[in-house]
This record gives C-alpha cells, structure tokens and sequence, in this order.
C-alpha cells in the first residue's frame, strides 16, 4: 500500500486554511478534509488540491480518508471532542498524527497511549503548533543549561491579543475550570489566576498570570522538571476578571451560558487578517531554578502566533512524510531536539 499522502484534517478552518495554503505550493500529495463537502470543494478547487469528506464519528469514512496517508495534520478543534477519534482512526490506519492544540487534558491523554502508538509503529505528536513548540524548545534549552533544575517558570506574549474563533471556542470550553500547575511531578489543580507577577520578556516588565495550558504536560515530558508554572501576558485589568471569575466558575460551568458565550463569538471575525499576522510577534520567557537557589533566564522571539504555527505544523509534517520520525507519543523537543523552532524563519533567541 502507497502510504505517502499528507492529509489536512479541518483544512477549511482559519488555521487549517494557513496551513493549506502552504501546501498548495508544497509539490506534496496533499488531501484536504473535514466534514463539510460543500467548504472542501471550494477549497479543493481554489488550491487545486485532492480533497476528501469524512467525519470524525464515521469510522468507514475515516479509515478510506487515512488508508493512503502517511500523517494527518489535525486542526479541527475544540481538541477535547476530536482527538480520541482522530487517535483511534490513526491506530487503525498506521497514520502518524500530529495536532495544533494547546489543551491540557488531550496532550496527558495522548500522552497516556504511548504504548499504543509504539505498538502501531506511529509517532503522535500534539501541540504542534505555536503552543507549545517555541516554549517546549525554550523549556529543554533551559534544562540542558542547569541539569540539576527543580523548578521551570515559563511566559508567553503576543503582541496583539487577536485570537480566532476557533482559539475563542476552544477557551470556552474550558470556562470555569479553574487552573492547574504542575508540583512534585503532579498536575495540581488552583484557582484560576493563581498567580501573577511580572516578566521581562526584553522591553520592560510585563504583567502576566498563571494559565492551565499544555506545556505543563508537555515541559515536563521533556525536561522531567517536576514544578511547573505556566504564564501568559495580560493587561492587569483582565487579570483581575480572571481572578473575580473564581466566584462564578459553576456558572461558567452551565451549558446555556457556555452556548450562549459561543454564539457571541461565532460574531466575531474567523481570525487575524494578514496585515495582523505581519505585524505580530510573539515571545516566550523562561526561567529554571535548582535547589540552590541559582537561575537561569532565556527568552525567544518568534512570528505571529497563527503564521508560527501553521509553517511550524507544517515543517513537521513534511519531516514525517521524509521519514524522520520517533514512533509513541512525542513533544516538539523530544522528536526533534530543542533547536526546532529555528527551522522556522523569524524565530531567534533572546539574550
Ligand atoms: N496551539 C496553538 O498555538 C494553536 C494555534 C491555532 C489554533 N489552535 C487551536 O486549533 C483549533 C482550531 O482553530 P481555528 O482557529 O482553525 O478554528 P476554526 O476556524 O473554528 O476551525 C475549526 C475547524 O475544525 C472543524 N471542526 C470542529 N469540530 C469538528 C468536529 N467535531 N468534526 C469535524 N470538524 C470539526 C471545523 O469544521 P466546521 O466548520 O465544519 O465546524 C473547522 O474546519 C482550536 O482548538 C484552536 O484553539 C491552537
């Protein structure tokens, strides 16, 4: 069986559009996918690329779509609803997998399969996206200046607080959650906006909280450091919602008002125009601390979050097809080593 071809798996969404686009000009077999066939046709012709229909519930449907394929790139979130079959579907086909989210609890379940994905013979690597390459890159050069750290802080910016609908629904989703940090190897539940300081990502101090994001799974696969904070950016304003949220958070919680936040933001424009994304920039923070009490700081620059991670996904999905790959469950860091995010143009560190 030819396994080569490339599949895009919500190709026509903001994200997975970016990533099409650079596959039309990529002279790859790629296939578009996703569970609109009216969206796809447009796409297939406008790009000239094959296109195929399958939804994620249908295993017949998904196991003609990833037969031929080598890897899927998978962009169709909210992760939390499309992971579990998209994996299982991959099992089955021996497709290699790689996703674009940046959801805690879909990055420890997968990480959870590892001997399944061994077994299969197929790397399955989530989080390929700019959460959480740039940071887990960032995370292992860290480690590997002070191998005795115990403790890893990291903080992401974005120079313009633009995000897609689809980045929007996904935070919905997770409303009232509360946070999560990682202490002695475990994940730890805290209030949301547990905590807040402020970090010098290289033009002054910035305010920045505390946030459950995927890099407290996936750092700690790389580094095996066994406290973890995660911060991102945020105006003190915000902050303080976030922190007054801690008393609303089973309101958040309720369905309706869940539905009703959603429809707000299927208002709201699919993403950054182009002009947003040119002029964009995001930069990552990190500090390490061992037990006796020295530290180590280091910070990278890199392009606009969506342009970073649709080349990002992309640049690791031709190493598969090339056949540089890890079978099992693999970070950014632990498949390609922690100078990754420099095979992208524009991303640098910050010393
Ligand atoms: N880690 C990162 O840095 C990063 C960067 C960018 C995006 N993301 C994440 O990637 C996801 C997509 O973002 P986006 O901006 O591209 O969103 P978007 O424009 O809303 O696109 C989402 C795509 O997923 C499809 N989809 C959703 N649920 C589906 C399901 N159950 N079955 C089949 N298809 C489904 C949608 O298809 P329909 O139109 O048919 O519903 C659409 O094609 C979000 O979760 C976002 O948070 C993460």
């Amino acid at each position: 069986m030819n396994k080569s071809k490339l599949v895009i798996y919500g190709s026509y969404g903001y994200t997975g559009s970016l990533i099409s686009e650079i596959a039309a000009s990529s002279g790859q077999s790629v296939v578009l996918s996703g569970r609109n066939e009216k969206k796809l046709a447009e796409q297939a012709s406008r790009l000239k690329l094959e296109y195929r229909k399958a939804e994620l519930n249908h295993p017949e449907e998904m196991d003609s779509l990833l037969k031929n394929a080598s890897v899927v790139i998978h962009c169709a979130g909210p992760f939390v609803h499309t992971w579990e079959s998209m994996a299982e579907a991959c099992l089955r086909n021996h497709c290699h997998y790689i996703d674009i989210t940046g959801e805690l609890g879909v990055l420890e379940s997968l990480k959870s399969m590892d001997a399944l994905f061994v077994k299969a013979g197929i790397m399955v690597m989530p989080g390929a996206g700019f959460d959480v390459v740039p940071s887990d890159c960032l995370a292992s050069q860290l480690k590997d200046k002070m191998p005795d750290a115990e403790s890893l802080e990291l903080a992401i910016f974005t120079s313009r607080i633009l995000s897609s609908r689809g980045t929007l629904t996904t935070i919905a989703e997770h409303l009232g959650s509360g946070g999560v940090v990682r202490r002695n190897g475990q994940l730890k539940r805290v209030r949301s906006a547990w905590k807040s300081k402020k970090v010098d990502f290289g033009r002054g101090p910035v305010s920045v909280v505390s946030v459950p994001w995927g890099d407290l799974s996936t750092a700690y696969t790389s580094t095996g450091i066994e406290n973890i904070t995660v911060y991102m950016a945020m105006k003190p304003s915000l902050i303080r919602m976030l922190k007054f949220s801690n008393l609303i958070n089973p309101l958040l919680r309720n369905r309706l008002v869940r539905s009703l936040i959603k429809k707000r933001i299927h208002t709201l424009p699919a993403g950054p125009s182009a002009e947003h994304r040119e002029d964009g920039q995001g930069l990552i923070w990190g500090r390490v601390i061992n037990s006796g009490g020295e530290t180590v700081e280091s910070g990278l620059s890199t392009p606009e979050g969506y342009t970073l991670t649709s080349k990002i996904a992309w640049l690791i999905a031709t190493k598969i097809t090339a056949g540089n790959l890890k079978p099992g469950y693999q970070t950014p860091a632990t498949a390609y080593g922690n100078d990754l995010i420099f095979e992208v143009e524009g991303c640098r560190k910050n010393e």
